[in-house]
């Protein structure tokens, strides 16, 4: 059993038998009683992080006007990465500019079949490069490997691919005969997804015939600055894209700035709240992808492996940092024992530890302030008299780490039953009839997602007909496909980002 310590070698997640483990020379070589995973690695040599970035405007990098910069670290080792541009007012309006000059002397008037050549030549260079983004987002985000390998990468490249697709094929998508781009979209984005949801919101915009000037997370900011890289590879014309780098000061003179046709925002409820407020009135476009507090909703009759596997992946998937996580476990009472334990069990094999290695199931989180928000929930979880549980699991000494969490006999006026966590914790509430979980599971003022998971078809419909979540999956949870629409409603915002629904937003029907 592998027993190292520090932000490079720590990985753990044993069950009960590793406690007296061998030591990581004889792991696996020796008694045939361990079958631990040796280190994997992937090389971070592919990516060449340069030491400071500037904004991408025009089709160019240049400094910020006010020269300032920021650093973005590594959250597993805490170690700064890059430092990178700041963008202030001035920046702002000359993104801007940028964007509407490109929206009216090259990118509005292209042919629709030119634009989508594009998107596909970007899509393209997102899969060749597949390897180096993957790398860059898993050491500026903390993220395992493996998962932005397999998800964050491919999905980016796949939404892409999908809004080529429509960009010539607008006027047969039932929005009239001749649906207009709205001009100049703002796009703030978060950190839990850089790549993926820089994807989100370029692509059914610029397919649209729209252009944007993006902003991403002050923590993530590297692997959009990739993809503005990618936009000059791929010969786009100077100013479609835009990108900005700041913090929330440059996002919200983003949304404010009235050159600025269309807000789309994906990020925690209050700031989308404000950025409400600051749109109302003028006119813009707004869509709002917010948080959420999903209920996973386990009947007696569910497959019980099957439903563990997707419990796992509802919270723990990368590392709870996710809008529609299933961050509230509703299982049925005559189970829930059983369900629970075969959890335990299954939370003993995860592997946390260094974000590139290839085994790695838990990555780091990805701040400190996330960290310390983790915490205090974690910590009023407790207070409030629920039980908390953690595999036995050894934490790197440098870098922000938070253990898988389980927490049973929670209520549902707890803290940790109410309020997003954003972390790899998981409140566990129980409930007797089908009537019982629908009305638990809408006890929330979120409503992006939930899950279900029974053998009967007749109850995934029952229960998808009565759940307030803009998603419902039904046997399987996470699951995305850019063809499919994504949203809430009420505090997980407003607006569809995916499919055909997506695209209205960026239209002028
Ligand atoms: P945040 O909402 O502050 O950040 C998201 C983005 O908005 C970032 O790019 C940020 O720079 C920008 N931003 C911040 N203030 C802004 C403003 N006034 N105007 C315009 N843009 C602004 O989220 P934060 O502070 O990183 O996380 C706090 C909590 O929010 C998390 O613990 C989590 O619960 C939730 N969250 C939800 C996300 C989701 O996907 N639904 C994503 C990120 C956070
Ligand atoms: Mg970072």
């Amino acid at each position: 059993m592998e027993a190292g310590k520090g932000a490079q070698g720590g990985y753990v997640g044993r069950g009960a038998a590793g406690q007296d483990a061998p030591s990581a020379e004889l792991a696996g070589h020796d008694s045939g009683t361990s079958w631990d995973y040796a280190p994997a690695p992937e090389s971070r040599e592919i990516v060449r992080i340069a030491p400071e970035y500037g904004l991408f405007v025009n089709g160019e990098f240049a400094p910020a006007a006010s020269g300032r910069l920021f650093p973005t670290v590594n959250p597993a080792t805490e170690e700064p990465l890059a430092q990178v541009a700041e963008a202030g007012p001035a920046d702002v309006d000359r993104g801007v500019a940028a964007a509407r000059a490109a929206y009216e002397q090259a990118w509005g008037p292209m042919p629709p079949a030119e634009r989508a050549k594009y998107l596909y030549r970007i899509a393209r260079i997102l899969q060749e490069r597949s390897r180096e983004f993957a790398v860059l987002e898993s050491l500026d985000n903390g993220k395992p490997i493996k998962e932005s390998r397999d998800v964050d990468v491919p999905l980016a490249a796949a939404h892409f691919f999908y809004h080529a697709g429509w960009a010539d094929k607008l006027e047969h998508a039932g929005f009239g005969p001749s649906p207009r781009p709205v001009g100049v979209a703002g796009q703030v984005i978060p950190w839990n997804f850089p790549l993926l949801m820089a994807a989100w919101k370029l692509a059914p915009a610029l397919a649209a015939g729209n252009t944007c000037v993006l902003k991403p997370a002050e923590t993530t900011p590297l692997t959009a600055l990739l993809l503005a890289e990618v936009c000059q590879q791929a010969g786009l014309p100077p100013g479609v894209v835009n990108v900005l780098t700041g913090a929330g000061e440059t996002g919200a003179a983003l949304v404010a700035h009235p050159g600025v046709d269309k807000v789309a925002f994906t990020g925690s409820t209050e700031v989308g709240k404000q950025i409400q407020r600051t749109v109302a009135g003028t006119g813009k476009r707004l869509t709002l992808e917010l948080g959420g507090k999903a209920a996973n909703v386990v009947f007696d009759d569910a497959p019980v492996e099957a439903a563990v596997e997707g419990i796992v992946n509802g919270i723990f998937f990368n590392q709870g940092h996710v809008c529609c996580a299933g961050s509230r476990l509703l299982v049925q009472e005559s189970v829930a024992d059983a369900v629970v334990q075969r959890l335990r069990d299954r939370l003993g094999t995860l592997r946390l530890g260094d974000p590139l290695d290839k085994n790695t199931d838990i990555g780091a989180i990805n701040s400190r302030p996330q960290l310390d928000k983790i915490r205090e929930l974690s910590r009023a979880g407790e207070a409030e008299g629920a039980q908390r549980w953690s595999p036995p699991c050894e934490l790197p000494e440098r870098g922000f780490w938070f253990p898988p969490t389980v927490f049973t006999g929670v209520s549902q006026s707890h803290r940790i039953a109410r309020e997003e966590i954003f972390g790899p914790v998981l409140s566990v509430l129980t409930f007797r009839t089908p009537e019982e979980a629908v009305t638990k599971a809408n006890n929330t003022p979120y409503g992006l997602s939930a899950g279900v998971w029974t053998d009967k078809g007749s109850r995934i419909l029952w229960l998808a007909q009565r759940l307030r979540a803009g998603v419902v999956w039904a046997n399987t949870y996470n699951r995305f496909d850019p063809a499919s629409p994504f949203g809430g409603y009420r505090e997980s915002g407003f607006g569809r980002e995916g499919g055909r629904h997506g695209l209205a937003a960026y239209l002028d029907a």
